[in-house]
């Protein structure tokens, strides 16, 4: 069955291969610190992207959407790019933008929620929470680990997330059940 949406189709081809790109660059991420802790939570989160890569690909696969060549070839070198970055530009920047990247990926897949719910498909809402929830998580632990550093006002001026700024309206202390959520990012 097609979707006929161009827009979520597009979302879903684009998230699976920046799903890649987040991948590769935890990778860079995770090898380029020191701290044993901070490598296994790195690692961790490299793995969560990987399963949602899967996810994403089984909802493309249930609708015969291809996998974008331009997109998968756009966040290799992006991921590539990102990973070796990590090496060469200290411990802070690659938290920070870490953390603003996961704050947008949040309401993505909110919004692939509210894009199926427009086309009466109410299937894959548990799934796609799952993964908007996992990104918050994300973001909360790159935030956690960066919020007393002396830089993070002044790139919180500049590039418009830290502490009190954030991309989406997810609060994990008081979470909406999965049949509200796509009440999430909306604008
Ligand atoms: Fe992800
Ligand atoms: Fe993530």
């Amino acid at each position: 069955m097609p979707l006929k949406h161009d827009a979520l189709v597009d979302l879903l081809k684009q998230a699976y291969s920046a799903e890649k790109a987040a991948a590769f660059a935890y990778q860079g991420h995770a090898a380029s610190v020191r701290n044993a802790d901070e490598k296994k939570a790195i690692h961790q989160i490299e793995l969560d992207e990987w399963e949602h890569r899967k996810e994403v690909l089984s909802i493309m696969q249930e609708y015969d959407i291809p996998v974008s060549k331009y997109y998968e070839f756009k966040y290799h070198v992006i991921g590539k790019l990102i990973s070796f970055s990590c090496f060469v530009i200290g411990w802070f920047m690659p938290y920070y933008f870490a953390g603003r990247l996961e704050s947008g990926n949040v309401c993505e897949y909110f919004r692939m929620m509210q894009y199926f719910h427009s086309l009466g498909i109410t299937t894959h809402n548990q799934v796609l929470y799952d993964m908007g929830i996992k990104e918050k998580e994300h973001e909360i632990y790159f935030l956690h680990s960066i919020k007393h550093k002396k830089l993070l006002p002044f790139f919180e001026k500049l590039f418009f997330w830290g502490s009190s700024n954030s991309f989406n309206n997810v609060d994990l202390d008081k979470k909406y059940p999965v049949n509200e959520s796509a009440e999430y990012c909306k604008k």
